[in-house]
Parts: C-alpha cells; structure tokens; sequence
C-alpha cells in the first residue's frame, strides 16, 4: 500500500466522496439556514432547515455502514503514534519511525471532534422534530418536559456554533496549496495513500 508513487492509489472511494458532498451540502444548508436569519437575513427557514437535518441523518447512518462494513473504524482511532507526531511536530522533528498511516493526527483529531458535535446536533435536532407541523405529523411539544427541552435546546446552539469554527477552519485547510492532492482526491478519488509516512 504504501505506494512511493503516491497520487496513484484511490484515497476516497466514490461512495465515501458522495458521502463527504452530500453530508458538507447538508452541513452548510443547515448553517446558513440557523444563522442568517439571526443577522437579519429573514425567510421561511425552519422547512430547510429540517429536511437538510434529515439528509444530514441518512448520510450519517450510510458513513457509519460505510465504515463498520468496509473500512473498519481503526483508520481513524487515535493511537500512541499520533501523540508522537504531535510531539515531534512541536519540538520541529521528522517522522521517521512512526507508522504510516492514511490519517495524521490532526485529520483524527478534526473528525473526532466533528463527528462528535454532529452526533450531538442530531441526537438534539431529531427529537425537535417534535415540535413542528409537517405533512407527515402533527407537533407534539408534550413528548418531553419543558427542562429537557431546555437542555436540548441548549445543547444544539452550543454544537451549532462549534461546527461553525470547525468547518471554518476545515475549508481553510482545505485550499491550502500544501494539501492540493487531498483536494483532488477528495473530487477525483485518487491521492496520497498516507497523510503521515509518505514525506
Ligand atoms: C461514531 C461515529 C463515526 C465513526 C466511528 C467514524 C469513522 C470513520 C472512519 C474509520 C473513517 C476513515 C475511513 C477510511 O478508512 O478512509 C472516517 C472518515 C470520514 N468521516 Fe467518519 N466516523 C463517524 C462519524 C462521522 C460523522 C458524524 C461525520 C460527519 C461530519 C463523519 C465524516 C467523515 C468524513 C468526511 C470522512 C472522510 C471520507 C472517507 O471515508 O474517505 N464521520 N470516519
Ligand atoms: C467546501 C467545503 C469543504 C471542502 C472543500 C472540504 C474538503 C475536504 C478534503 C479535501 C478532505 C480530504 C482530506 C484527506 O484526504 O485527507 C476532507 C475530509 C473531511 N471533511 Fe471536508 N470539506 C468541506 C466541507 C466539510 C464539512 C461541512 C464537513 C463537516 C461538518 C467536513 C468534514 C470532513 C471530515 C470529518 C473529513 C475527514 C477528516 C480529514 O480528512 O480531515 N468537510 N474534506
């Protein structure tokens, strides 16, 4: 696998770049739709808001099928090694020795934390469902007591505003010209078979 030849391996399957499209579509649908009104950009948000969080579900649920039964979950579990390369990153050291691997420790350390927060706008965004008319059903405020709404309520603004910095951040990196090959790999499926180990 570890190809010195690094561009020509597929680093994203199509479905996992579907995946990455569908779910950021979904992500900043869901984003512009919470915070512009809130800057006084005014519309009808809640219909976009709710179907995009539905989307952002079922993309979900495909991702974790997408790694329980193809890709197994280790390729992006922190390991002894990922707190070496940070080590080694601070004190300006190579990384030579430390395992290759397709993601360094800062890429597990951003999915970490998104894939947490996320989970945690779902956990809190689906049950609002609740609280909204639809075609499909009618609001039901009394499923649960006005402290847990609270909470829930609480919780989602929190997570709403973290995964704002964190995909600031992320887009950021991402047109960095440094990391032009995950980029194209992430549109064209083929890239570097390691982000730690192949330089
Ligand atoms: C407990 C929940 C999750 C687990 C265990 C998990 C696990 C993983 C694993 C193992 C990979 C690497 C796949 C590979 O070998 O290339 C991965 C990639 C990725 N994950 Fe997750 N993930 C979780 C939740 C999420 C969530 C909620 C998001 C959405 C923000 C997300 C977004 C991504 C993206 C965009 C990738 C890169 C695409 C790719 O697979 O090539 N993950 N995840
Ligand atoms: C215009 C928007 C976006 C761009 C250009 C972009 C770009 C990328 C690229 C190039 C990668 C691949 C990195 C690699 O191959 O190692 C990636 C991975 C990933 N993206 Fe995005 N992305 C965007 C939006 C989002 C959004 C909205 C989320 C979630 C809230 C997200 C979550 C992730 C995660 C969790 C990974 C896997 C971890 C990583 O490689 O850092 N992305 N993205």
């Amino acid at each position: 696998m570890s190809n010195p030849n690094a561009s020509s391996e597929v680093r994203h399957a199509l479905p996992d770049r579907l995946f990455h499209w569908v779910m950021a579509i979904a992500v900043i649908v869901l984003g512009a739709t919470a915070f512009l009104p809130i800057v006084g950009i005014k519309f009808e948000w809640v219909p976009i808001h709710w179907m995009a969080g539905v989307v952002l579900t079922l993309a979900v649920l495909f991702h974790l099928y997408r790694v329980f039964a193809v890709h197994g979950a280790g390729g992006m579990s922190p390991g002894a090694d990922d707190l070496r390369e940070v080590v080694r990153d601070i004190s300006g050291k190579g990384h030579d020795g430390l395992t290759p691997a397709k993601y360094d420790a800062f890429q597990k350390a951003y999915h970490g934390a998104t894939a947490l927060t996320v989970l945690a706008l779902l956990g809190t965004g689906l049950p609002m469902l609740a609280k909204i008319d639809t075609a499909l059903w009618k609001r039901n405020p009394a499923l649960l007591t006005d402290q847990t709404w609270g909470v829930i309520y609480v919780v989602h603004g929190a997570a709403a505003m973290l995964v704002l910095f964190l995909v600031l951040v992320h887009i950021y990196f991402a047109f960095v010209p440094e990391h032009r090959a995950y980029l194209v790999s992430m549109i064209a499926g083929r890239g570097p078979g390691h982000a730690r180990g192949n330089h």
